[in-house]
């Protein structure tokens, strides 16, 4: 096992980040957020030839923390989209320009962190300390990357870089940081949920001096993704998503694409967490609030189906479901906020259905509350902290993306079917073990299928550099974001030269 292992990385240091512990630094982030607390952001199509044509149709962008319209966004057209492709041009200057453009980029996004942290509160909902290591994440990818920059040994390609809401900024910019390390062209297309921040995103990076032509935005639902990646001058798609959308993209490509573009998708997990009797109960605690309720559980790590051995069941789920009992779930600008809302009203109405049908099979457990003064248009959005007993992860056929827990018990002599029925379900993102002993820890370490296996600690929050953060089999094609096999497969080429 290697644990801690900073493999072949360059010699770097994390984001500092803020420290929230810290009354001078919260009162420099309220001063720093204040100005945009009314403000109205927008988001078009950036594209190398110039404003878009179609920017008279937009659409208002709300807030899921207040339901309060925010912004305004100009979805691309097919006409943004072949532009797009007919404008896009690789960044092809000397290695270390490129370099000093990306943490050129990371130093602007530091500099920007009042306006940031404003935009993920309000447009993801984002808690304060959810926008910090989100802000301290998109930072330690840009100046990663750049680190690991290299002349591109091959042809060049246009990128399509496909992101997620739930990390809008940090996975957006470390898709976008890497193939642009490599000198590829990116089309960047944000989720339909969360434009506005990546139009900030893209305006710093252009600020910091990365060319229109090599970075061009647009901004849209699934349909401006199916179209871009079934164009045929598509390079490579690096996509981050649900699991479904990154088969229909493989497909789109197979049909469409040049042969052999390659396809980074980064998914979604059915992730587990196994405490033992030997566990020490306050830090597994600790751990699995922090890894099924953090961001209202809307990671990709997140835990979903939690394994307490049987003789200590009963005293860990009240240990457990008090602690549910203190968080606080509101609103995200609030520093005293644990968890806030879910994306939307569909995510909501889903996860709402799914824990009624649970309450209505007798499996509903426990709920912890939601403050009482939400604001009336946005209340449905958020969801208490829910415990759902099932027999088994067996019992679960899909992730549930928001702050539900699922809670099944077994014992010692079952350990080896309980994790064949975690392999099983096919997912392999993040694992968590609790135990305090190291011949058990070892062989549940080795026969896991997890990109990502934390024991005696949360399973979320991976750190750039240190943890190299992907999954296996549904939960991702590899290579792991964050880690230093990443940026090659954005130039996959090798060139060997006989010079005798
Ligand atoms: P999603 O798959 O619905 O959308 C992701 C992106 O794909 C969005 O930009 C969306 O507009 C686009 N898209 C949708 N349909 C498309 C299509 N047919 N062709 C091309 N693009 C298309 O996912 P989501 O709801 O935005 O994000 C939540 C999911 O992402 C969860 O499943 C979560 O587990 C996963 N996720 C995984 C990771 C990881 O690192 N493994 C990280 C974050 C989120
Ligand atoms: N990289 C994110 C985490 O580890 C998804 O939680």
């Amino acid at each position: 096992l290697r644990r801690g292992s900073d493999l072949f990385a360059p010699e770097r240091a994390n984001a500092k980040g803020w420290d929230l512990d810290h009354r001078p630094t919260l009162a420099a982030i309220e001063a720093a957020r204040a100005p945009f607390a009314q403000a109205l952001w927008t988001a078009a199509p950036r594209l190398a030839e110039g404003p878009s044509q179609d920017v008279a149709k937009t659409m208002p962008v709300h807030s899921p923390a207040s339901g309060a319209i925010i912004g305004h966004v100009a979805a691309a057209t097919r006409t943004d989209i072949a532009a797009a492709f007919a404008g896009a041009a690789p960044w092809n200057v000397p290695c270390p320009t490129r370099k000093g453009t990306l943490n050129r980029a990371a130093d602007l996004f530091e500099m920007h962190f009042g306006e940031i942290f404003a935009l993920l509160a309000h447009e993801a909902g984002k808690t304060q300390p959810d926008a910090v290591a989100e802000l301290r994440e998109a930072v330690d990818f840009l100046r990663y990357y750049a680190a690991q920059a290299t002349d591109r040994p091959g042809e060049a390609r246009i990128f399509a870089c496909i992101a997620p809401w739930n990390f809008p900024l940090a996975i957006f910019t470390g898709q976008i940081a890497a193939a642009l390390a490599m000198g590829q062209a990116v089309i960047a297309k944000p989720a339909g949920q969360t434009p506005l921040i990546a139009d900030l995103a893209v305006r710093l990076l252009l600020q910091a001096g990365v060319p229109q032509a090599a970075l061009q935005l647009l901004p849209g639902g699934p349909d401006v993704g199916a179209a871009l990646t079934a164009h045929a001058r598509l390079g490579g798609v690096a996509f981050t998503g649900s699991t479904a959308t990154a088969l229909k993209i493989r497909s789109a490509m197979a049909a469409h694409g040049p042969a052999g573009a390659p396809l980074i998708a980064e998914t979604g997990g059915l992730n587990a967490m196994l405490v033992d009797s030997t566990a020490l109960p306050e830090q597994a605690v600790q751990s699995v609030i922090e890894s099924a309720f953090q961001s209202a559980g809307q990671r990709c790590s997140a835990l979903r189906c939690l394994y307490v051995q049987d003789d200590i069941a009963d005293g860990f789920t009240k240990m457990l479901t008090g602690a549910m009992d203190l968080l606080e779930t509101g609103a995200p600008w609030h520093l005293h906020t644990d968890s806030g809302p879910v994306i939307d009203d569909e995510a909501a109405q889903n996860i709402r259905a799914y824990i009624e049908a649970a309450s209505a099979e007798g499996r509903l457990l426990h709920q912890g509350r939601v403050s009482s003064d939400l604001p009336a248009a946005a209340a449905q959005r958020f969801i208490p902290p829910t415990l759902i007993a099932v027999d088994g992860i067996t019992d679960m056929n899909r992730e549930v993306f928001g702050p539900v827990l699922h809670i099944a018990r077994f014992r010692a002599c079952d350990l080896t079917r309980v994790i064949d029925d975690i392999n099983a379900t096919g997912y392999g993102l993040t694992f968590g073990l609790h135990s305090r002993i190291d011949d058990r820890v070892d062989a549940i370490a080795s026969t896991i299928h997890a990109g990502n296996t934390y024991i005696n600690r949360n399973q979320i929050g991976a750190i750039v550099g240190s943890q190299p953060f992907g999954g296996e089999g549904l939960s991702g094609t590899g290579p792991k974001a964050g880690g230093p096999l990443y940026l090659p497969r954005f130039a996959p080429h090798s060139i060997t030269q006989n010079n005798t």
